[in-house]
């Protein structure tokens, strides 16, 4: 490789969509059927067998947890069939975003994919991180998770031109963000629950179709590092702050070097550098169909890939057909 080249080769761009496709498709056999596990079982299978036929040198730094819990596509895998001499790639991935929502038939499940080169992706441990995003077009700062949810909806209203309580806010439909439903509707704002999924949810906000102005409200770091890597490509501002629920947990986010547990990580924090991202829709959603299956047996796919250092943004339909 050439000194300063870039290594994610535009090739690349579009070996990614190979990749989410062949975990969607695989989870997609096991829609509606009520078993989380084994439908995210065949989306890590189909995924991992798919990056490793790409001629790169990959690490997977956010992957389906640590060596100890996660047989495959664990935290520090090496993935590809070019180690050692091919582009060194660091790799964030969710085979199966939305297992519930696969499992039963629900909206918005996804593969997604996004790879940087090495060192720019944060390696976040596996707890919640708080977030808070918006769309593109919005002046820098616009929003701030030291504001409380109320100030954040006065700034992005202000900014809009529009009241408070014309904003629509996303959030995840959990009890611990009862209070915070509780502040967003004592402004009148619209509020879209969702049950699961806030990588779709986080990007919801850069699509004016969705109506969504603002994401709030907690989830996985994991999933938030994904769907900053995602608006690197597409535009908008993300801020995430780890939360923790005991000291197992702090000591889990210190080993993967975190040294400041309050700090509050801009978008650049979290995905640094070229970034591309990819993901393909397993059940229809607010950004990808689903995959569907024909009577012929062909199957067909949505999948969208995007790059930070191009901006641009391609949307992949696919035919997949079982011949002879
Ligand atoms: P899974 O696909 O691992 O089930 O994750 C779904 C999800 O809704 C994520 O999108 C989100 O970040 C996380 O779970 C929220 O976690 P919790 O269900 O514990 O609130």
């Amino acid at each position: 490789m050439t000194e300063g080249k870039n290594p994610l080769d535009r090739v690349l761009v579009l070996e990614m969509v190979r990749v989410t496709e062949a975990a969607a498709i695989a989870a997609a056999n096991l829609v509606g059927r009520g078993d989380e596990k084994a439908a995210d079982h065949a989306a890590v299978e189909a995924m991992r067998a798919a990056l490793n036929e790409l001629e790169i040198d990959g690490t997977v730094v956010i992957g389906e947890g640590e060596r100890d819990e996660a047989p495959m596509l664990f935290i520090g895998e090496k993935v590809g069939c070019a180690q050692g001499t091919g582009p060194g790639i660091d790799i964030a991935l969710d085979p199966l975003e939305g297992t519930t929502l696969t499992a039963k038939a629900m909206p918005n499940a996804l593969a997604v994919l996004a790879i940087a080169e090495k060192g720019h992706l944060l390696n976040a441990p596996d707890v919640y991180m708080d977030k808070l995003a918006v769309g593109p077009g919005y002046p820098a700062g616009v929003i701030d998770l030291s504001l409380s949810p109320t100030e954040n909806v006065n700034r992005v209203a202000a900014a809009k031109g529009v009241q408070p309580n014309e904003i629509i806010v996303c959030v995840l439909d959990r009890p611990r963000h009862e209070k915070l439903i509780g502040e967003l509707r004592a402004i009148g704002c619209g509020i879209m629950l969702i049950p699961d999924g806030d990588v779709a949810g986080v990007i919801a906000v850069t699509n004016p179709d969705t109506t969504i102005d603002i994401y709030m409200g907690s989830g996985g770091a994991p999933e938030g590092v994904l769907a900053a890597a995602a608006l690197r490509c597409v535009g908008g501002q993300f801020q995430g702050r780890l939360l923790f629920r005991n000291d197992d947990e702090k000591a889990r986010a210190r080993k993967w070097g975190v040294t400041d547990l309050d700090r509050i990580y801009q978008l650049e924090e979290l995905a640094s550098g070229d970034v591309i991202f990819a993901a393909t829709g397993v059940t229809d959603g607010s950004l990808l169909d689903g995959v569907k299956h024909r009577k012929d047996g062909t199957m067909t796919t949505e999948s969208v890939v995007m790059r930070a250092s191009s901006g641009t943004i391609r949307w992949v339909k696919g035919e997949h057909r079982k011949l002879g």
